[in-house]
Order: C-alpha cells, then sequence, then structure tokens
C-alpha cells in the first residue's frame, strides 16, 4: 500500500477500505508515514467527507493504536458522559453521583485538560485532601463497591488521535465532522465506555457554533457509536450563555452541590435529568427516559444523591464534612459586584468571553503548566431573560486580585441588556437512535 494512493482516492472522492485506514492511522502513529502526507489526506476528508464505514474504521483504527482500559472486572453496564465543552458545565460533577446513587457503575476516567475553569478533577480537589491517584485495583473495588469512582487518566490512550488532532490544528482541518466524531468517540471507546452519552453544546461559547453542526456532530458520534458497538444517545444543549450560575472550580463544586440537594439552577437542574435519563436507560434500569428522569428525582429527593457524593469523596480521602459546610471550601479574598448600568432584561450573555474573563481570575489554565486558583470566578445573578434594574448586581466576582477593572470591563462588554428577551431554549435536540 501506498500513501500517496490513498490521498488520491480520498480527493477524487473514493472511499477507503478498512485496511486502508488502518495503514494511514498505524503509519501515522509510529512515524514511518510523514506529517506532508497526513496533513493531505486531512484536507482532503475535509472537502470530501467519510462514509458511515470509514468513519467507524478510523474510529476503531485510533482506539487501537494505544492501550484500552479494561473495566470487565467492574460489574455492570459502564456508561460514560461526554461533553463537548462549555462555560461552568457543571454537570459531571452532579451527574456522577446522581446516577451512581441508582447503583449505576461510574468509573471515570478524568485528564486535567485546558480551559476557562479546570476540568473535574481539578474542581474536585477543591476538597481538602481528595486524590485521583489511585491503583487501578483500588478503582475497581470501589466502583464495585460505592459504584463510583475517579481516576487521573492512565496508559498511553489513543495515541494517533493525540497526533493527528495536533496535525490538524496547524493545517486548518480541525472543524471537519468525520474528524472531529471520530476523535472523542475514539477516546470514549479507548476509556472502556460500554455505552455513551453526549452533551453536544451549540452556541457562541461551543466548538460547534450553530444547531445544524451540532446536529450534524451528534448524529455522526451517536452512528460511530452504535456502529461499534457501543449504546450512544446524545443531547444539543445551548451554550449562548454560562450554563447554571457558578463558573469555576470551587464555586462549581458549590453549585453543584445546590443541585443534588434539588437547590440547583433551573438550567443545570434540566440538563443533568435529561443526560441522566438517558444514562439510565443505556445501563438498562429503566424502559423509557421518562422513568428515569422519575427515579434520577427521587434520588434527589430523599437524600440519596447527596449522601452518595459525601461517600465518594470520603472514599477518596476527600473531607466530606464540605458538603453540610461549603463554607470549608477554599474562597476567594475579595468579592465584587457587578451593577447594571441600566433597567431592562438581559438579553445577552457571551459565554466565551465570560468564560475568559473566569479566566483572567485565574479560574482556568492557558497551558499545562499554569496553576489554577480554585477559589476564584464568578457566580450569575441574572441569566438571558431575567429583568434587572439599574444598579442591581449582575454576578458577584470571586477574586484573589485587589484589581479587576480589565474583568468588569470585559464583562461589561459581553453581557446586554435590551427593553425584552426571551431566555434560550436549553435542550435543541435528544439523539436516541
Ligand atoms: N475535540 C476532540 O477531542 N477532537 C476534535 O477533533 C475536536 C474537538
Ligand atoms: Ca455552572
Amino acid at each position: 500500500m501506498r500513501m500517496v494512493d490513498i490521498i488520491s482516492k480520498k480527493r477524487d472522492g473514493g472511499e477507503l477500505s478498512q485496511e486502508e485506514i488502518k495503514f494511514v492511522v498505524d503509519g501515522y502513529t509510529k512515524g514511518d508515514i510523514p506529517d506532508y502526507q497526513m496533513s493531505s489526506l486531512a484536507m482532503a476528508i475535509f472537502f470530501q467527507d467519510m462514509s458511515d464505514e470509514e468513519r467507524a474504521a478510523l474510529t476503531m483504527a485510533m482506539v487501537e493504536s494505544g492501550d484500552q482500559i479494561d473495566l470487565s472486572n467492574i460489574n455492570g453496564i459502564k456508561v460514560d458522559k461526554h461533553s463537548t465543552g462549555g462555560v461552568g458545565d457543571t454537570t459531571t460533577l452532579v451527574l456522577a453521583p446522581l446516577v451512581a446513587a441508582l447503583d449505576i457503575p461510574v468509573a471515570k476516567m478524568s485528564g486535567r485538560g485546558l480551559g476557562h475553569t479546570g476540568g473535574t478533577i481539578d474542581k474536585l480537589e477543591a476538597v481538602d485532601g481528595f486524590h485521583v491517584e489511585i491503583s487501578e485495583e483500588e478503582f475497581v473495588r470501589l466502583v464495585n463497591e460505592n459504584h463510583i469512582a475517579v481516576i487521573g487518566q492512565t496508559g498511553n490512550l489513543t495515541p494517533a488521535d493525540k497526533k493527528i488532532y495536533a496535525l490538524r490544528d496547524v493545517t486548518g482541518t480541525v472543524n471537519s465532522i468525520p474528524l472531529i466524531a471520530s476523535s472523542i468517540m475514539s477516546k470514549k471507546i479507548a476509556a472502556g465506555a460500554d455505552a455513551i452519552v453526549l452533551d453536544v453544546k451549540t452556541g457562541n461559547g461551543a466548538f460547534m457554533k450553530t444547531v445544524e453542526e451540532a446536529e450534524a456532530l451528534a448524529e455522526a458520534m451517536v452512528k460511530i457509536g452504535n456502529q461499534v458497538g457501543r449504546k450512544t444517545m446524545a443531547i444539543i444543549s445551548d451554550m449562548s450563555q454560562p450554563l447554571g450560575n457558578a463558573i469555576g472550580n470551587a464555586l462549581e463544586l458549590r453549585e453543584a452541590i445546590d443541585t443534588l440537594k434539588g437547590e440547583g439552577p433551573e438550567d443545570l437542574t434540566e440538563l443533568v435529568l435529561s443526560l441522566g435519563a438517558q444514562m439510565v436507560v443505556l445501563a438498562q434500569k429503566a424502559d423509557t427516559l421518562e422513568d428515569a428522569r422519575a427515579m434520577l428525582q427521587s434520588v434527589i429527593d430523599n437524600g440519596q444523591a447527596l449522601e452518595k457524593f459525601k461517600t465518594f469523596l470520603a472514599n477518596q480521602g476527600g473531607d466530606a464534612s464540605i458538603v453540610d459546610e461549603p463554607s470549608k471550601l477554599p474562597s476567594a479574598e475579595y468579592q465584587y459586584e457587578l451593577p447594571a448600568k441600566k433597567s431592562g432584561v438581559v438579553s445577552d450573555m457571551v459565554a466565551n468571553e465570560i468564560g475568559i474573563a473566569s479566566m483572567m481570575l485565574g479560574a482556568g489554565r492557558q497551558t499545562k503548566e499554569d496553576e489554577i486558583d480554585l477559589a476564584v470566578g464568578l457566580v450569575l445573578h441574572k441569566k438571558v431573560g431575567d429583568a434587572v434594574e439599574a444598579g442591581e448586581s449582575l454576578l458577584t466576582i470571586y477574586a484573589n486580585q485587589n484589581d479587576v477593572e480589565q474583568v468588569k470591563q470585559k464583562l461589561y462588554e459581553n453581557i446586554t441588556i435590551s427593553e425584552t428577551a426571551d431566555s434560550p431554549q436549553l435542550i435543541y435536540k435528544v439523539i436516541t437512535k
């Protein structure tokens, strides 16, 4: 097989065989195929697309390029959830203990990653003593006993994806549905999930700016998953404004605790119940999404979800008393309000830019080496569609710096107050096939 023939075939709109795709992925991972040929193929795929079979083959070739996590010692159907990323996305922190409270095994492997706030692990590390450096044996034992554990990234997962993604990043080939879908799905499959729930975000704070693009990506991923034997569902949800009210690590942890108590923000609660219902159905604990939702609501109402969260924190060395006394969490030295400059209705809160404002406070990382300040961030008091009086606080800034003028300016520039506005739709589509 010659790489140049494979490139030409795709350039002319041909369909690559499974063997050809495997040849490309293995050859590129090993360094036998040079960057210039791989980038040429990525560009051909960008323009010519891939068939369902090609997408599945690419996904599995990337899965097989490295280690695959074996969760077979964990009893039950392991359902993983993936979000394409947004601002103030607290869902995993709530969902994990919530579905575990229904005895669904949550065996989560998490990385740190870059972004406006830290990843799930960073948020959990706001709890004194909590750690994810546990052995695989301990991880398996905890999930079997308590149905939930989180472990830091282990093993060499999908090296092909790491290399191809880095190349795409500098060759104008990131924004391709078959390449994004296979990239995301390969990581979930290598991490050992039996079934996968996807939260595909849309809006300015998301990767997919329009509902149509998000839908195409969601459908592509659901198809790949089901084709390779992992039941997969997706939700397309709004990321035109931040999700929930809190943006920042310890602040989001508090918000997660409130939500587990049934006292969380409406949008976060709704999204958690919708995603959770899909997880419950995929885990075969309920036949319909309606039944699943009622089951989730019951463990919120009877306190079992919150209890599960406490046990989870304690099992991994964390001080679970923070659940009843959140004031023990890291807290910022300064608080500043952001008063509305006029009366009206909030009509826009640009998610992406508000995320950058929280990053300016130190809540997120720009490079892997950056230190995160777990205490800082923002808590919104108004969301799009809410009425506001001039002078009333739009949000509170939690900072460890005594000059936040630039942050305030950034926030003012990205929050619009108009005469009227409706709240955006939260869930655009549920994809279950
Ligand atoms: N996120 C991924 O993991 N892969 C992509 O290709 C794009 C976004
Ligand atoms: Ca939030």
